[in-house]
């Protein structure tokens, strides 16, 4: 068995080369890269890029040969890959290498990957099954590159979309982050990570950095025990109970004070003993040392070590030291081996599980046929059309008969950005942006479309270009603007969100409220197309337009899904999975908030939102029932209630809802949501046709902490709302009770 065959292995091994096992280097090809962006006197000065001065790729090379490096990250080419592990293959113990690559939405750091939707994007198509098909592509397409783990899902519940990782999350739902995080890694590792199409997920970053003050990336959070474990916490137990993760990252920041790095009651206590994790913890980029550096909660490295180690982790993403300081912290008595121990089974059970020992290569030739393959561009092309969402149709679109002109303009409009972050410059051919997704089927439907670049980045805008985009909207019969955010992360430079580029504005960045003005002065029809990871506040821009389509992120067939929905070939299904806020002013702002959140209204804004969590259009009209209940009160743990809505399509065109269950515990020990999200289903209904969805209600949909921190069901009745968003007007309700209490999960 894997236990045996470790057990062996670990017998033949040293304190040294387990140790060596717990440590992970960066790829030399990117390091190379990255060092290139950066001035010779700069790299020997400091670490800028977190990489080591004097550390030469060829000192990686060679530590890998003597047997002390036990994983990589960032290899990006399957010739790399094979490189290394020929390298691995010539030390002492011969072990191969665990290689890892952030395959955030697909392989996109590789060239020629299929480039799926982002994270918040899939989120948006509230269908789990097309996400664990995606996540099940990708991990074929790392296996045929060399790769065996990705570090993804990131199961991080948004709170503060200034946060520039929004795009990165599944949204601002515990129990959507959740639902979307378990199909991730179910897709990514199978059950148990064998067969040799499956990687090692990594639920990522524990926890709570979402919700830094301030919404800037690794700024400390500071909440309650209650809201980490209501609100950000049930995605990581949902990951380790439901979907077996081996993998978890841990956080830059830290909560209340304490460093994610060396949060032992997180980790351990609570991951591994109460909540079952078996796998392995790994670091964030050089966050190790960031304890002494950054929190100043250890003196230096090796203090930040041994905090650190004893916590959990169990592999230091990246760098040398760590090494020649663990064993030396074994040998003074602070670190008990044991840990190390545990750290080497867990990596080493890890290769044997993903047949690693026996097949370490890979076939260059291989790889070219599954990346991209016609499978996977149909995953893609079907995520991104499940999650366009239709905000508003002042009965402009679909654009219906063909003989005019459409004039297409703005930064988002023909380049990458619909691509998003953690994807590097992928062949031009893979790649439809919106402006070519519009013209080619635009013109296929005898349509006029043309284009003008008034500053293809919105950093670089220029005011003559503006001008000029103006006057030829004004000759044209309807515009389509396409903007939003950037946060390709090949355009580094022209970067307005995504990793470490937060916002401190909702606000369209750049001059792009200059060129709608513009363009909406002439008078005539305009549609505004949203690219962006990160929502957009800009509440005048959308009274004035006649339609606003929000695409998200949308991958490498984003203009294909949007042309589609445009000229109605597709019918918008996307739901919103945060809240779109009217300013950054109302930030912290979410569907799920506490009820008195909004008993006083502000003095300069409104106290709704721009748009509700949940919520998109339909170029059909739905008729949603009243919920029907199989029974109306719930008993014990193994309990469930059937809820039944009838959904009629009342309209004239075939579509797709997405039937949204909330729920509100009436009365409790402590305050509650005002509602949360429970079930949801996607339906596809015949114009003039009926179905009836029926969603489960189970006792973890009605459970929370109690005062000691047992997951529990408390007795009274329950607020049951269905219907097609979150705002209180697009839901029907009605009641179920429990009598006694049911407990779910007691705390240790
Ligand atoms: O996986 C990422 C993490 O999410 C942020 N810091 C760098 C890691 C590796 O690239």
């Amino acid at each position: 068995s894997v236990n045996d065959r470790v057990t062996d292995l670990m017998s033949r091994m040293t304190l040294e080369d387990k140790v060596h096992q717990m440590c992970q280097y960066v790829g030399l090809e990117h390091m190379k890269a990255a060092e290139s962006e950066i001035s010779p006197e700069e790299l020997e000065k400091n670490d800028a890029l977190g990489f080591y001065p004097g550390m030469r790729p060829e000192d990686i090379a060679r530590l890998t040969t003597e047997g002390k490096i036990g994983s990589f990250l960032h290899v990006v080419t399957p010739e790399e890959a094979n490189y290394l592990q020929s390298l691995a293959l010539k030390s002492p113990l011969k072990i191969p290498l665990l290689i890892g690559i952030d395959a955030i939405h697909g392989n996109g750091l590789v060239n020629g990957s299929t480039i799926y939707p982002s994270p918040i994007s899939q989120a948006a198509t509230f269908d789990d099954a097309l996400i664990k098909e995606g996540s099940a592509q990708t991990a074929q397409e790392m296996r045929a590159n060399g790769m065996h783990w990705t570090f993804a899902p990131n199961i991080d519940v948004l709170r503060d979309p200034r946060w520039g990782r929004t795009g990165e999350t599944f949204g601002e739902d515990p129990y959507l982050v959740g639902n979307m995080g378990v199909a991730a890694i179910t897709g990514l590792q199978s059950k148990d990570l064998s067969g040799p199409d499956h990687v090692v997920a990594c639920a990522k970053h524990l926890i709570a950095g979402s919700s830094s003050v301030n919404g800037l990336n690794a700024a400390p959070t500071d909440v309650s025990k209650r809201t980490i474990f209501e609100i950000f916490l049930p995605p990581y137990r949902r990951a380790v109970q439901e979907a077996n993760v081996f993998s978890i990252m841990t956080a830059h920041n830290e909560v209340a004070g304490m460093p994610g790095h060396m949060d032992e009651f997180m980790m351990t206590d609570l991951m591994r003993d109460r909540w079952g994790f078996k796998g392995f913890y790994v670091s964030d980029w050089n966050d190790i040392s960031r304890i002494a550096l950054w929190h100043h909660v250890a003196k230096d490295f090796k203090q930040a070590i041994e905090f650190s180690v004893n916590a959990g982790m169990d592999m230091n993403m990246h760098g040398p030291v760590f090494d020649k300081l663990l064993i030396e912290l074994v040998k003074e008595g602070k670190v008990d081996e044991s840990r190390v121990n545990d750290a080497c089974s867990k990596i080493l059970e890890a290769k044997f599980r993903l047949g690693l020992f026996e097949n370490p290569y890979v076939d260059v030739k291989k790889a070219n046929e599954v990346n991209f393959s016609k499978a996977h561009q149909e995953t893609a092309l079907a995520q991104a059309r499940e999650a366009i969402t239709l905000l508003k149709n002042n009965d402009i679109l679909p654009l219906q008969g063909g003989k005019k002109s459409i004039f297409v303009t703005g930064p988002n409009a023909n380049n990458e950005t619909i691509m998003g972050d953690w994807v590097y410059q992928q062949p031009a051919e893979n790649v439809t942006t919106v402006y070519q997704g519009l013209k080619a089927l635009g013109e296929q439907k005898g349509y006029n479309v043309s284009y003008f670049n008034a500053g293809d980045r919105s950093k670089k805008m220029k005011d003559a270009d503006i001008d000029k985009a103006a006057q030829l909207a004004k000759k044209a019969d309807i515009t389509i603007l396409v903007l939003g955010e950037n946060s390709f992360r090949y355009d580094w430079p022209n970067k307005t969100t995504g990793e470490n580029i937060d916002r401190a504005t909702l606000r369209l960045s750049g001059k792009q409220m200059d060129l709608a003005n513009k363009v909406l002065a002439n008078g005539k029809p305009v549609i505004v197309v949203y690219v962006s990871g990160s929502p957009i506040a800009e509440p005048s821009l959308e009274e004035r337009a006649k339609a606003v389509v929000y695409a998200y992120e949308p991958g490498s067939f984003g203009g294909q899904a949007v042309a589609e929905a445009i000229f109605g070939d597709l019918n918008p299904s996307g739901k919103l999975p945060l809240t779109i806020p009217r300013s950054v002013g109302q930030l912290q702002m979410v569907y799920n908030h506490k009820p008195t959140a909004y008993i006083h209204k502000y003095n300069t804004e409104k106290k709704v939102p721009l748009h509700p969590f949940g919520f998109g259009l339909s170029y059909t009209e739905f008729k949603l029932s009243e919920p029907k209940l199989s029974k109306a009160k719930f008993v014990g743990k193994d309990d469930t209630i059937n809820v039944s809505v009838d959904v009629t399509n009342t309209g004239k065109m075939d579509g797709t809802e997405v039937v949204q269950l909330y729920i509100r515990d009436d009365v409790s020990s402590y305050t509650r949501p005002v509602k949360e999200l429970k079930g949801y289903k996607r339906v596809a209904v015949k114009a003039g046709e009926t179905k009836t969805v029926t969603i489960p209600i189970s006792a973890e949909s009605l459970a929370f902490y109690d005062k000691d921190f047992n997951f529990v069901v408390e007795p009274g009745t329950f607020t049951i709302m269905t219907g097609s968003s979150s705002a209180d007007k697009d839901l029907m309700k009605t009641t179920i009770s429990v009598d006694n209490e049911i407990i779910l999960d007691k705390n240790k």
